[in-house]
């Protein structure tokens, strides 16, 4: 990361943290825990990449007790990391995120931090592990240092971590409102609230292994060098106002169809990129093929997909066990589930 990226992302913090900023912790060990967030309208593409300002606002939805917890101890000298109880390379990927992350906190060079991170949904496959697992870790941050910070102020922070990170901070729907100011202090989300209870998502698992290219390089490529990225402002302006709509009424007929094309949408730019980017995996058409016969059987079922090969499944809970079971040859995992599994997976990516 550039110095002047360094400094502006340091004054998002000093303005944020105040007269605390640079004090040693408040306490010896904190922890905290955030859900994953799926979008169903997303966000693709920035404004700013130093401070992970968004091109457009973005909508998205928490999943509850599948997401990230986070233990963190101070210790002096390098951070260590480990990820559902097996230690992170020092110079893997996620832990140089982190460590560019925890460098905006450290009270003294020598400062480091024992973190440990249990991710209950597959790390680095298009599940948002790295959303969780950062808002977790502002979380606990501001537990460790005691800086009791608004909702807002810590959407801020963990949007520096990961841009989706931001809409890790809440339960239900969360809105990411992109946000004008180059110091992106209007950049954050917020609950959108309509409780929906009802409204459930599946996550077909069908490949846990880490990406070959991860979000942050994918969206800037897209942004930098695809045709088709002209149209995807215009088209989230869209989908999110009649998105909001309809979760106001709660139309999942709607919600469903506007999820399953902003997705769509998303993946058409990254295929105008060059070099093209696809996600897909055989599996991953065949799951959407699945859904949309689904539908022409009559069942209320809709898809959206992220930054990976994965599928995410928008149903009514009513619906739950015949959408178990048209999805049996896969391994899906709910939110629901009583156990939420805990899986070991690979360090990088969303
Ligand atoms: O926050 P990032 O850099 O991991 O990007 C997330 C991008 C998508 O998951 C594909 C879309 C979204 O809005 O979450």
């Amino acid at each position: 990361m550039s110095s002047s990226a360094e400094t502006r992302r340091a004054e998002v913090i000093a303005r944020l943290v105040g007269p605390m900023a640079g004090r040693s912790p408040a306490r010896a060990s904190a922890e905290a825990y955030a859900p994953a967030n799926i979008a169903l309208c997303k966000y693709w593409g920035k404004r700013d990449a130093a401070l992970n300002l968004p091109c457009t606002s973005s909508l998205s939805m928490s999943l509850g007790r599948l997401g990230s917890r986070v233990v963190l101890r101070p210790r002096t000298g390098l951070d260590q990391v480990t990820l559902n109880g097996a230690p992170l390379a020092a110079d893997s990927a996620f832990v140089r995120r982190v460590r560019v992350f925890l460098d905006l906190f450290r009270p003294a060079p020598d400062w480091g931090v024992a973190l440990d991170a249990h991710n209950t949904i597959p790390t680095a496959a298009g599940f948002a592990s790295s959303a969780s697992g950062f808002a977790a870790l502002t979380r606990a941050l501001d537990s460790l240092f005691g800086w009791n910070l608004p909702p807002r102020d810590l959407s801020i922070i963990a949007r520096l971590g990961s841009g989706s990170a931001c809409r890790s901070l809440d339960d239900g729907f969360v809105e990411w409102q992109a946000g004008t100011r180059a110091d992106g202090m209007d950049s954050y989300a917020e609950p959108f609230d309509t409780p929906w209870p009802d409204l459930c998502m599946a996550l077909v698992v069908l490949s846990a292994d880490a990406k070959a290219i991860g979000s942050r390089e994918a969206m800037q490529r897209t942004v930098d060098s695809s045709a088709l990225y002209d149209g995807w402002p215009r088209q989230v302006a869209a989908d999110l106002a009649e998105l909001k709509t309809a979760i106001r009424a709660r139309d999942l007929a709607t919600v469903g169809a506007v999820s399953e094309r902003n997705a769509l949408a998303m993946h058409a730019t990254m295929l105008g990129a060059r070099p093209p980017i696809l996600y897909w995996r055989p599996e991953t058409v065949s799951v959407m093929h699945r859904i949309w016969e689904l539908r022409a059987a009559g069942l209320s079922v809709y898809f959206t997909m992220d930054a990976g090969p994965n599928v995410k499944v928008l149903y009514d809970a009513r619906e739950a066990a015949r959408v178990r079971s048209a999805l049996a040859e896969w391994t899906v995992l709910t939110p629901e589930d009583s156990e939420a599994q805990e899986t070991k997976g690979n360090s990088d990516g969303h």
